[in-house]
């Protein structure tokens, strides 16, 4: 807790007021955490001396936070329209029928969750998903799996 408080200590001093930085406290929250327990919006109201309240009425606000424990692996999937045009919709089947993933869902054995995303920014290269921090463009149905099959 006291690393947890240190770091967001040092994001706060990046912005002009403490409350600028609850963002990136509750992404920092999110990594420390692996989600935004209850646990987490009380370490980032404490860190940010203010309501949990408020904290969480923040993080409910945007759907880019973790909500509910995650998977090891968290697949975020380009579901917009350049990755439905090519493919998008079948490599969602394609994770169903493969590891019983659906949107919103984690497999039995947490080795993946996945969310569907509004384009990452990679139409050019679509279909597109990033698994953790790292980006797949040019997705298929052979090779998403060969890539999925990298992460434990
Ligand atoms: S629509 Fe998928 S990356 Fe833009």
């Amino acid at each position: 807790m006291e690393a947890f408080l240190r770091e967001v200590q040092e994001v706060v001093k990046r912005y002009p007021q403490k409350r600028a930085a609850i963002l990136p406290a509750l992404y920092l929250a999110e990594q420390r955490f692996g989600w935004l327990s209850q646990e987490a919006y009380e370490a980032v109201a404490e860190a940010l001396n203010m309501p949990k309240a408020t904290v969480k009425g923040v993080a409910t606000f945007y759907s880019m936070y973790r909500k509910a424990p995650m998977g090891r692996n968290l697949i975020q999937l380009c579901t917009n329209v350049a990755c439905m045009v090519m493919g998008a919709e079948t490599l969602l089947q394609l994770l169903e029928r493969r590891y019983g993933l659906r949107p919103g869902g984690t497999t039995e054995d947490g080795r993946f969750s996945l969310v569907v995303m509004e384009c990452i920014g990679a139409c050019d290269r679509a279909p597109a998903m990033l698994v953790n921090k790292d980006f797949h463009p040019n997705l298929n149905e052979n090779n998403i799996i060969e890539i999925l099959e990298g992460y434990s």
